[in-house]
């Protein structure tokens, strides 16, 4: 009996040592540690030996028993770490290879249009400046000669925070803004930023959208300053041979008011598609600051005059680069995006 464990040991552990692949493994669990194994028909076997040695065989056969478990669980976790070896080796990477070149990026068609817009704004003497995306009804609305239930109002409907606190519908409460700090002295600034307005998204329309406002305050501004301003804008964002006209208009913090247009970009005034045949573009809403915003700003209206003007840059890039559609700019889809640089 002690002869037959030491051999089925020594078959067993050899055994064990060569099975070198998972079925083989499992053969050999089958073969030695299973209920029908090799191991228990050794236990069975027992029965046939004298009384007085089987305690000692018994014992025997157990330690035997644990050994072969232990030697079982053991080769197991060589082979699991050899396969995870063989799989890194056949993954190895060839550090020579040229690598994925990281993308730069590059600004967004928007950004490339303001940094023009405030550059040549800058060459005027238009210093830039950036004012709240939130703003009280107050700055959007009251201090612009819009008091609660003024019907323009009407125009500019947008996302309420609170009941007195919204997302400017517009760049203008920035006036506003430049105005109290400066005041009584001239001043001239460009206010870019965002601006919202609750409104169904559409080709020509979004939710969300860019304005730059321009104001300037001084002894003597005039009219004619406004479409000297303008006139020089176009000629140095369009082109030379522009022009532009006036179209009276109603703004509630101007006085007078106008729509601003310039001759149209493709046709040069003979109409065509993009000018809807009218061959003209309208690039600003305008107007000479009404005296009681003035008044609003901390200045004097009787000593003091201002024009402002607000336009929409992605306008403007839309029609240097014919884009026929404003969901393009922020639905972050980069084969429109990568176009402009
Ligand atoms: N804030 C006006 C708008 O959003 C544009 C404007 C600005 C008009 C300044 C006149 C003066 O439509």
């Amino acid at each position: 009996m002690e002869d037959k464990i030491r051999a089925l040991s020594d078959r067993a552990l050899e055994e064990l040592e060569k099975a070198d692949t998972a079925e083989a493994l499992e053969a050999w669990r089958l073969s030695y540690l299973s209920r029908k194994g090799e191991l228990n028909s050794l236990m069975s076997g027992l029965r046939d030996a004298a009384p007085e040695d089987r305690p000692r065989l018994g014992q025997e056969i157990n330690r035997l028993k644990v050994s072969l478990q232990e030697g079982f669980t053991a080769r197991q976790e060589r082979f699991e770490e050899e396969r995870r070896s063989r799989a890194v080796s056949a993954e190895q990477v060839d550090v020579t290879l040229p690598g994925i070149p990281p993308s730069p990026g590059r600004l967004h068609l928007t950004t490339l249009t303001l940094r023009k817009i405030c550059r040549i704004f800058h060459g005027m003497g238009f210093e830039v400046l950036e004012s709240p995306e939130v703003e009280s009804d107050e700055y959007n609305f009251e201090m612009l000669n819009m008091p609660p239930h003024h019907p323009a109002r009407d125009m500019w409907d947008t996302f309420y925070l609170t009941e007195s606190v919204l997302l400017r519908t517009h760049t203008s409460p920035g006036q506003i803004h430049a105005m109290l700090p400066a005041s009584p002295k001239p001043l001239r600034v460009i206010l870019p930023g965002r601006c919202y307005r609750y409104e169904a998204v559409t080709a020509r329309s979004e939710f969300m959208f860019y304005q730059v406002e321009g104001l300037a305050v001084g002894p003597h501004i005039t009219l004619s300053h406004l479409k000297g301003v303008l006139e020089t804008f176009a000629r140095q964002m369009f082109g030379e041979e522009r022009t532009i006209r006036f179209r009276g208009s109603y703004f509630p913090f101007t006085e007078p008011s106008v729509e601003v247009d310039m001759d149209c970009i493709l046709c040069h005034g003979r109409g065509c598609r993009i000018c809807k045949g009218t061959g003209w573009l309208e690039i600003a809403g305008a107007g000479m600051v009404h005296p009681k915003v003035l008044e609003n700003g901390g200045y004097d209206p009787k000593e003091h005059s201002g024009l402002a003007f607000g336009m929409g840059p992605e306008r403007i890039a839309m029609l240097i680069n014919r884009v026929d559609d404003i969901r393009y700019f922020y639905s972050n889809d980069l084969r429109f995006l990568s176009q402009y640089s």
